[in-house]
């Protein structure tokens, strides 16, 4: 019997290349940073069975139509914004993604953005390196707000959300969340949580943390009008997807002193551009899409992406399905 044959976009961490070449005939787009050319992919997928991607990899039904014998499309990542689901599914083939295994450190992320935006770590960092500590220690020099007593404002409780508002509580806070269902389970466990109409949520947090996938519904979720629905002295916080918030209305938010600051990890445009008007805020801190970079979470979405791959191969139920 050949080896199914699998096309895979990057070089990803191991074991996921390992457990990939003991069953299948891979074929690997040799590069750890770029992915291939929209060209090359579609070239290179036409005799595939399978295809481990990334989030970089816009997977739509021409890349699809150029492959007749796909059965699943595995990408390497929690969001599955790049790959059209309804063409996927229409034509039979399985979308699979890497769940759990990258909520503890995009939580941990989370965490590591509200304080250093709130207590100015970057700025301060800036301030040395660029010799202007040039006054001693004065009561007054990089003050902002403790984290105690303040509200957090979740939009989106999923596992990220979860996992985010657990750490949080640690701060003595209280947590106002949205989404589509109340989390009475969430709620049971965490007392400082209650459940809001999104509006609520923006008007009274002092910080809004966004954890909702990228969907048609979320697109500009957060627009001129709920920006301007914050407290001026609250933060945004994104570690989702870029064009849940409209970065246009967030640049007039930050200008206009809507907002008091933001800490974002995602864009409607990556690589974001140093030239780019949210690179000219200090009270802006700025990540290149690197929540989920820990060592361990990279490895598991490796495992996991590698896992589902197989598993639809032999004719499995996938351990992390999409399209059910
Ligand atoms: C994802 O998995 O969707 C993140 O954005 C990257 O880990």
């Amino acid at each position: 019997m050949p080896k199914p044959k699998v096309y895979v976009t990057r070089i990803i961490p191991e074991p996921g290349l390992s457990m990939l070449r003991e069953c299948c005939e891979i074929e690997l787009h040799e590069s750890k940073e770029y992915p291939p050319s929209r060209e090359e992919l579609i070239k290179k997928i036409r005799d595939k069975d399978a295809l481990l991607c990334l989030l970089t990899d816009k997977i739509d039904a021409e890349v699809m139509d150029a492959a007749p014998n796909l059965k699943v499309i595995s990408t390497y990542s929690v969001g599955f914004d790049h790959i059209d689901i309804p063409e996927a599914t229409k034509r039979g083939i399985y979308v699979t993604h890497t769940p759990g295994v990258l909520t503890d450190a995009v939580a941990e992320f989370t965490v590591g953005l509200i304080l250093a935006v709130t207590r100015r770590i970057v700025e301060a960092d800036k301030i040395i390196r660029s010799g202007q500590w040039d006054k001693p220690w004065n009561p007054y020099f990089l003050t902002g707000p403790e984290l105690k007593g303040k509200t957090i404002g979740l939009i989106g409780l999923g596992r990220i959300g979860v996992a985010t508002a657990k750490r949080l509580s640690s701060f003595e806070v209280k947590i106002l969340y949205y989404d589509l269902e109340r989390r009475w389970d969430v709620e049971t466990v965490l007392p400082n949580m209650q459940f809001a109409d999104i509006d609520t949520v923006l008007s009274e947090s002092d910080i809004v943390s966004i954890h909702v996938p990228l969907t048609k519904d979320t697109y500009h979720l957060i627009n001129e009008e709920k920006l301007k629905k914050m407290k001026k002295t609250a933060y945004l916080i994104n570690t989702a997807r870029g064009p849940v918030v409209d970065t246009e209305a967030l640049v007039k938010a930050l200008r206009e002193g809507w907002i008091a600051g933001a800490a974002l990890d995602v864009f409607e445009q990556e690589p974001l551009p140093p030239t780019h008007p949210l690179t000219k805020f200090d009270n802006v801190v700025l990540a290149p899409h690197i929540a989920s970079a820990t060592i361990e979470a990279r490895q598991r979405m490796a495992e996991l992406a590698a896992r589902n791959l197989i598993a639809v191969l032999k004719g499995e139920m996938p351990p992390a399905l999409v399209n059910k």
